[in-house]
């Protein structure tokens, strides 16, 4: 028999140690069946602060990036501005090498929804909508960023996916306060994207960063109010819509298995911050 996710008890005491305001505030909600993160989720500042400085070149990079990126230019060539940079400030690129993925970057272009692996074979052509997906380690410590980019001039109809997506970041990252759940920003996301005639995909989300990678919890970009994690002050984590102009399904090339592609073969956009949860609310970690 094992416990289900709603008996999971992650907050505890310390023993010997007098209870604080933050605990009591967590107990309350535990005691009424909300999942709530394990202590190790909450950063210390000193953690805060090695994430802001990692989140400063990630920064850096993807500032660079914008600079850099234009008609002709191959994703490849985006990879080594990535890797360069990133090794001039005494940085890892995350992404390389992680469970395989063989670049520094994800660059993902129109249908492609994320995870699209940089290529001298790919040339950016007019019109096209392209996220830049960096993650950077710096003495440890994870940022993890992306933007759209959109190469000369677009359709309407991708200039204004491009645009809500953005907004549903915004609009995630706004509803957010101490206290309130994961599943309140994926409401809030799918709500306005649904508005624009848009869908959300589902099989990918955010999630907790800093110390690793990917970390609790997961930040589903739909879902219900006051379902998933409770957000307590010092938890970092990522919030990354991926909106689709047609269906929420996607699937993955199976000659790379990394590239995420919608079934429909619409476009889809996505922009990704890293956050803090402070006490009166989030702090963006990647500007
Ligand atoms: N940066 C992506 C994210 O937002 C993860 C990319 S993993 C890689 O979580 F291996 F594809 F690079
Ligand atoms: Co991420
Ligand atoms: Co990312």
């Amino acid at each position: 028999m094992f416990f289900n996710k709603k008996t999971r008890r992650n907050w505890h005491l310390i023993k010997g140690e007098p209870i604080t305001e933050m605990d009591r505030k967590i107990l309350f909600f535990q005691d009424r069946g909300k999942l709530c993160p394990k202590r190790s989720l909450i950063k210390t500042p000193e953690q805060i602060e090695g994430i802001r400085r990692s989140g400063v070149v990630n920064t850096g990079v993807l500032d660079l990036v914008a600079q850099e990126i234009h008609e002709g230019m191959t994703t490849a060539e985006i990879d080594k501005l990535v890797y360069d940079y990133t090794l001039d400030h005494h940085a890892i690129p995350a992404c390389l090498g992680f469970e395989g993925f063989p670049k520094s970057v994800c660059t993902s272009i129109n249908e492609v929804v994320c995870h699209g692996i940089p290529s001298e074979k790919e040339v950016l052509k007019e019109g096209d909508i392209i996220n830049v997906d960096c993650t950077t380690i710096l003495d440890g410590y994870f940022a993890d960023a992306s933007r759209m980019f959109i190469i000369g001039e677009t359709t309407p109809e991708k200039a204004n996916l491009v645009k809500v997506a953005k907004e549903c970041l915004d609009i995630g990252a706004s509803v957010c306060t101490p206290y309130s759940f994961v599943g309140d920003i994926g409401y809030a996301i799918a709500k306005h994207a649904h508005k624009n005639g848009y869908s959300v995909v589902r099989d990918l989300c955010g999630h907790g960063v800093g110390l690793q990678f990917h970390e609790e919890p997961d930040v589903l970009h739909y879902g219900k109010k006051g379902t998933g994690m409770l957000l307590v002050p010092g938890m970092v984590f990522t919030i990354e819509p991926m909106i689709n102009a047609g269906d929420w399904r996607v699937f993955v090339d199976a000659d790379d298995g990394w590239t995420v592609v919608t079934e429909d073969y619409k476009p889809s956009a996505q922009w990704e911050h890293t956050f803090v949860m402070t006490e009166t609310g989030l702090e963006i970690l990647t500007y």
